[in-house]
């Protein structure tokens, strides 16, 4: 495993990582994207917003360069704990916020992108990655799952490499900063929280 696994990340994949969980369960090539030929991502900082004694935790995140350039190339790492079994059907409350002109401005769910509320992020996580299939990389090797049911107990994703190809954005997704909250909860009752902030420069 000394060897960094090193990738093209899937379209729909990246928009996951990049704003953590935001634009999940996008289909690519869709209206209202365009094509940006360069972007960078700076400042990019998470905290976890639920309880203390939540029972699933983001221990570590951490990406670099910073900024990260579009297309280019990424490195992150990244461990969390649950203490019980995360199992279908799993709310998703997203909030994504954009600073304009001083106050954080919610930007609406449109096309299941946004300020939405899902109420089974496994079904989406079914969409990006299609059942029955190898994980992606990095987490295929190491073992990691990426589909519900996720047993309780810690995970770790070690330092991986990715290759950020060109990209279709949002067209909503313009230059500026923004900040994203997800919460996930089970039977009305919350399960974990993470707050993520990050800055867009696009040219
Ligand atoms: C998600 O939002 C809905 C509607 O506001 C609310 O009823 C539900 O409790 C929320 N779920 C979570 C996990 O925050």
């Amino acid at each position: 495993m000394g060897q960094p696994a090193r990738l093209v990340m899937d379209q729909r994949l990246l928009l996951a990582v990049v704003l953590s969980l935001t634009l999940a369960g996008t289909e690519a090539k869709r209206s209202g994207f365009k094509r940006v030929s360069k972007a960078q991502v700076l400042g990019f900082d998470w905290k976890n917003c639920g309880k203390p004694d939540a029972p699933a935790v983001l221990q570590t995140l951490s990406v670099a360069p910073d900024p990260i350039t579009i297309p280019g190339d990424l490195s992150a790492e990244a461990s969390g704990t649950t203490t019980v079994e995360l199992a279908a059907p799993l709310a998703l409350n997203l909030t994504l916020e954009k600073e304009v002109a001083g106050f954080w401005v919610k930007i609406p769910c449109v096309e299941e992108l946004g300020s939405c509320n899902y109420e089974n992020a496994c079904d989406l996580l079914d969409q990006i990655i299609p059942p029955g299939q190898d994980c992606p990389e990095p987490l295929h090797s190491y073992g990691l799952p990426c589909h519900c049911p996720f047993k309780a107990g810690s995970y770790s994703l070690p330092k991986s490499d990715f290759y950020i190809p060109n990209l279709d954005l949002p067209y909503w997704l313009t230059n500026g900063n923004y900040r994203a909250q997800g919460v996930l909860g089970k039977d009305g009752s919350v399960l974990g929280c993470l707050k993520v902030a990050l800055s867009i420069h696009s040219t």
